[in-house]
Parts: structure tokens; sequence; C-alpha cells
């Protein structure tokens, strides 16, 4: 039999995705339906190579479809939010509650001054406060640019500078581990540097006192005070963007990828019920950090449109106990939970015994995300934590696509599952595996990953970089959109992730640009030259690896404070997901006679491989050296 594509296009492929692949626009805009139109489009789509805007003419609100139109009908009292810190305490959201502090919100950022287009940054970690600022963003058509709260002072100011952030949601303090991080410092720090903002609003935690800066800084609660406590959604053009989120790609600054109200919102809420097959019943936790698209599309926006009640936790999963996250599943009833490999190899290495403790029988579903799943893992998530009761869900997709674009359709038909495969591609998704010129690779190849045609969950483009969004994901092959990942299929038409094709690390689930890490190391005084590289890591599948040379004046000090100098400058600068986990320091680097750094002749000493030919280097010597600190490492 005939294997590839053709298999599963007779054998496997839901009527569903027929449908979606035979009239695409006619399919989508069926499916548009699941959302509450404020006006009709006249178009599904209109496709000008490399852009797209889907529903044109389209009028609608995203946080009234998440909010609004479940307390008309009987989900009013339904939890919405159940939110649980790290130190234990709870607190529980009902739709209604939810409308009238996303309501009330509203009117603080419009008291401000905030209008229709202006953008609010939100630099917060896991609260209800922060799904409750992006849905009054989205109510007053204001577009929010959220940052990761690991960031650095600096990351932030360059993400606010870049999006001309007026306004920045907050809190003084931020819990971890039991410790207390001062993020009121940090904003503080990065203020400075943001001309474009005008005031900071603060969410006060704990009972110190928080100093505020008068004029520019408020205390939530008290603005909540005086608000009012209605505000009529903004009705918002389909193609209005609802959000810029900031992610890394290949050179050193970092992408505002940026999302357009009606495809998105449909989107994401079609594959969430699509993957998921979601119930009324279903408490969903998805432990991604609102900092990132997962966080957007399967924390808030997917699965508050389709009115389900959501699980959000404070704090680290292994905190105080590894079992923290089993508690949680245990104590809620999470029905489905939607979680990182990396997250899963962390607990694996704990044992079987803190999940045995707990009555997980409430889990009908398990989910993955952010990196290929090794298989180990994935037969200890199946096995362990679903009692091989629960289906796992391998889902692909990146911050550009919006929502799910390679998984299980577990919520339309059941497919085989192939333990450490996202399956296939998803509904109205058409995927292909192709070479640098486009043409498709035969089974068991590998190649590049491609979109062909638009969908709506697809980037609205860069955040005013038109070039930069064209070059980045139209023009690497021609007429298609690279995802950036390598990937196979194999004889059965299951679609395997084999990893960035680019300058993008994977750590734990986090992109890191190498890019991005090198340029902040030789902003650095003390370095001269810098190349990054990943080296494979078992927890958190890769950790950036660092070369570095350094400047005359500071080559004969100690190499372990200049160590410390440099993790501290990374912490500063990027924040701590980006600090390397090993830094050499070398007299010179491998390069070409052109002057270009050998990377791949850096990574293949890092990973102990034979690095074959170097002729082509300027200079072998600066390989001699290298294995030697390398046999020194060990
Ligand atoms: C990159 C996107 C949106 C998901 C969270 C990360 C990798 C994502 C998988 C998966 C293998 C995966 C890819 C992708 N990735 N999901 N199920 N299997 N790899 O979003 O930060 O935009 O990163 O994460 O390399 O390009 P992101």
């Amino acid at each position: 039999m005939k294997t590839g594509d053709k298999y599963i296009l007779l054998e496997k492929m839901s009527p569903l995705q027929k449908e979606a692949l035979e009239d695409p626009e006619k399919f989508w805009g069926e499916q548009a339906k699941c959302l509450d139109w404020e006006k009709t489009w006249s178009k599904v789509l209109d496709w000008d190579y490399p852009n797209a805007e889907w529903f044109v003419g389209g009028k609608l609100n995203a946080c009234y479809n998440c909010v609004d139109r479940h307390i008309k009908g009987n989900r009013r009292n339904k939890a919405a939010i159940i939110w649980e810190g790290e130190d234990g305490s709870c607190e529980v959201l009902t739709y209604y509650e939810l409308y009238r502090q996303v309501n009330m919100f509203a009117n603080v950022l419009q008291n401000l001054g905030v209008e229709k287009g202006d953008v609010v940054a939100i630099y917060m970690p896991m609260m209800t406060e922060a799904v409750v600022a992006m849905l009054a963003c989205a109510r007053i058509g204001a577009i929010h640019n959220t940052v990761f709260s690991g960031f650095s002072s600096e990351a932030l100011s360059e993400r606010i500078n870049n999006s001309k952030a007026k306004v920045l949601v907050s809190t003084n303090t931020l819990y971890r581990r039991g410790k207390k991080i001062d993020l009121k410092g940090i904003v503080d720090k990065s203020a400075l540097n943001c001309n474009s903002l005008n005031n900071v609003i603060y969410v006060p935690r704990g009972d110190e006192d928080i100093k505020l800066s008068f004029g520019r800084d408020y205390l939530w609660d008290e603005l909540m005070a005086g608000a009012r406590s209605r505000v009529e959604p903004e009705i918002m053009d389909s193609n209005d963007p609802l959000f810029i989120l900031y992610t890394s790609g290949t050179t050193g600054s970092p992408k505002g990828v940026v999302h357009a109200t009606g495809g998105y919102l449909t989107y994401a809420t079609k594959t969430m019920d699509w993957t998921w097959g979601i119930e009324d019943t279903d408490v969903f936790w998805c432990t991604a950090d609102i900092g990132w698209i997962t966080g957007h599309s399967y924390v808030v926006y997917g699965p508050l449109s389709l009115g389900s009640t959501i699980v959000i936790y404070e704090g680290a999963i292994d905190y105080p106990e590894p079992d923290r996250l089993w508690k949680i599943i245990e104590k809620h009833g999470v029905t489905i939970l939607y979680t990182a490999p990396t997250a899963i190899r962390m607990l694996m290495k704990y044992g079987e015994k803190w999940v045995k403790n707990h009555d997980l029988s409430t889990l009908r579903l398990l989910g993955t995300v952010g990196e290929p799943i090794n298989p180990r893992a994935w037969k200890w998530y199946y096995s362990v934590v679903g009692d091989k009761n629960c289906p796992i869900c391998d889902c692909y997709w990146q911050t550009e696509t919006g929502g799910h674009v390679i998984y299980p359709p577990n919520g339309i038909q059941t497919v085989p599952l192939k333990p450490g495969s996202a399956s296939f591609a998803g509904v109205g998704i058409e995927a292909d595996i192709v070479d640098k010129d486009g043409k498709s690779v035969p089974p068991n190849t590998k190649g590049n990953l491609i979109i062909k045609k638009p969908w709506p969950g697809m980037l609205k483009g860069l955040w005013n970089d038109p070039e930069r969004y064209k070059a980045s994901y139209w023009n690497k092959i021609p007429g298609v959109f690279a995802t950036s990942d390598y990937a196979t299929k194999d004889d059965d038409g299951y679609i395997w992730i084999l990893g960035r094709a680019d300058e993008v690390l994977n750590v734990a689930g986090h992109r890191i640009g190498t890019a991005e890490l090198e340029h902040e190391l030789v902003s650095n005084p003390m370095v001269a030259e810098s190349a990054v590289i990943g080296k494979p890591d078992e927890v958190k599948g890769e950790v950036p690896v660092a070369f570095v040379t350094l400047n005359p004046e500071y080559v004969g000090r100690p190499k372990e404070e200049l160590k410390k100098e440099l993790i501290q400058y990374i912490r500063d600068t990027m924040g701590p997901i980006a600090i390397p986990s090993i830094i050499f320091f070398v007299s010179k680097m491998p390069k070409t006679r052109s002057g270009k750094i050998m990377r791949r002749i850096l990574k293949k000493l890092v990973v102990g491989e034979e690095i074959g030919d170097i002729s082509t280097l300027e200079d072998t010597t600066s390989v001699d050296e290298i294995k030697q600190q390398l046999k020194g490492s060990k």
C-alpha cells in the first residue's frame, strides 16, 4: 500500500478535515460561528501574500466572547478561575465575578487615558489579576503585551519601548519556592528607560508598604475602588490587533508577534475543542505561564471563550514537596492536565510514590507541549500519571501559529498514539515536510516543516516590522509558511518534530535565541567575542553553553570571578532562564578563513561527536584548546 499523505487522506482523515481542506473559506466561515459577532464578515479570507485578513468586515469583542456571553446564560455562577497560591491559599472567581472585575479594571484603564489601539504591558506572575488585566484590555480595544515575569528589567524595557506601551500592570512581589522576589525593584529600574510609559499599576501582595512614585504609580485596589462597574465592550474589527507577544528569533532583538482579534479567537476556541473535546464539567489545567503563548491561547482565550473552568497556580510545581502538582489535581478535581515534557521529566525523577499517594482519577486527558517528548517520559506520564486511562495529546505549535497545528484530534476522532509523535496536521492545516526548495521529501526523511496555506490563528505580522515578518516566515521557503522546525513523517503519516532548524534553543520549553544571548554577552565590557550553542540535557531538553573570548585587560582575572559576574549580567539583562549552564573562556574561537565562528564545531566538541574535517578552519589550535578545557570540565 502507498504510504505517506495518501494513506492518511484515505484512511485516517476525519470528515471535518476533509471538509476543511476541500473548501477552506466555507469551512472557516462555519467555524467562526462559535463566537458571538456584532457584525458578520463580508469575506472569510483576504489573502494578499504574505498578509492574511480573516473575517473581513466582521466586528466583535474578545472579552465579550470570553466573559459576557457566559453570564447571560447558565454559566453565570460557574467557576471561571480556580486560583491557588504557592502558600496554599485559594480563590475561586465565578464568571460573574470575573465579569465584574474585568469591567472595573477596564474603567481603571480608561481613567488613566488608555484608548483603543494603545498598548498596555503586563508583567505579572500567575495571579487572577493578570487574566483580568488581559481581558480588560481586550474589552476597551487596548493591545496587551504580556512579558514573562522571569524576564529581567532590561528585557522588560526593551519590550515596553518596542511596543510603546503607555501603562504597565505589575505586582510588588512574586513568590517562588517560598522566597520573595522584588518585582517592583525590577519594574522601577525598567521604567526609568521607558519614555512611552505613563503609569504603573501594582497589585499589592504581602503586607509590606509599597513605595509609590508620585503621579506614576498606583495601587490596583485603590483604583478599583473608584471604578465604574460597567464598561461597554468596544466593537473591534476582526483584524484589529488583540495582543503583541515577543518571542525569540534568529537575530538579536525579539520579535513582536501580533495576533488579530477574529481569526485568533476563532482558532484558539476551535482548537481548544478539537484537541480536548471540552465538556462543561471539565476542570482544565494548563500549567503554562501567561507570559507565553500557551498561557494566552489555552489558559485565557481558548478555555474562557468556551466557558470552561481553568486552574491557575502561582508557584513551583514541586514546592514545598515534589507532589505539589498531583496535590492540586486531586484537590480541584482537574480533568485535563496540559504541561511540558521538561516538567514531566522533573517530576518523574522524584519517583512514582509521590504520584501514587494521590487520587488522580478525575483526569481524563493529558497533554504536552513545548518540545518533543521522549518516549520514556511519555510512557511514565501515560501509565503512572494517567493510569493507562488517559490519552496523551502531544500538541505542536508556536507563538506564531496562535494555536495547535499538529495534534491528535481527540475531540473529533481517536487516532492511535505513538509516543513522541504529535500525530497529524490539525483541522484545516495543510502541513508538509519539504526540502529547501519546497519539494516534499519522502517518508522517513528529515525536512522542513511548513504550512501551505493561511489559517485563522496565523500571526497577523510582526509589530511595526513587515519586512522581518516576510523574511522570517515567508521567504525561507518561497510561497509557504516556514515553522523553522525540522520534522519527518513515518510510513503511517505520523509527523515527528525533530527540533529547531534555526539558531533558536528550546530550554525547558522556552525559546532562547542564541543570537540574542551572544549579543548580551558581547555587550558586557569584559567580553570580546561570544558563541552560544545548545547542549542536550536530561531534564531541560537543551541548555545554553557559551564560549567567550575576553578583552585583553580581563584576561588575567580569575575565571570563577569572571564567570560569576557574567552569570549575574545575563540574569540582569535577559533573566534567569537564559543563563548558560557552562561558560568556557577561550583565547580564540574556531573560525573559517572568512572570519565566521564555526558553531557547528563547538557543538560537536561539547556533545562529544567526531568533528570531522576542519580544514576550512583558519587556525586549528583553537580546537585543541577547547578540547583541553572540556577534559578539565568533566
Ligand atoms: C517551538 C515554539 C506554543 C507552544 C509553546 C512554545 C517547539 C512546541 C512542540 C511539540 C515538539 C515543540 C518547536 C516550536 N515545540 N511544541 N509538541 N513537539 N516541539 O511556543 O515559544 O513559540 O516555541 O517550540 O520547536 O517551533 P514557542
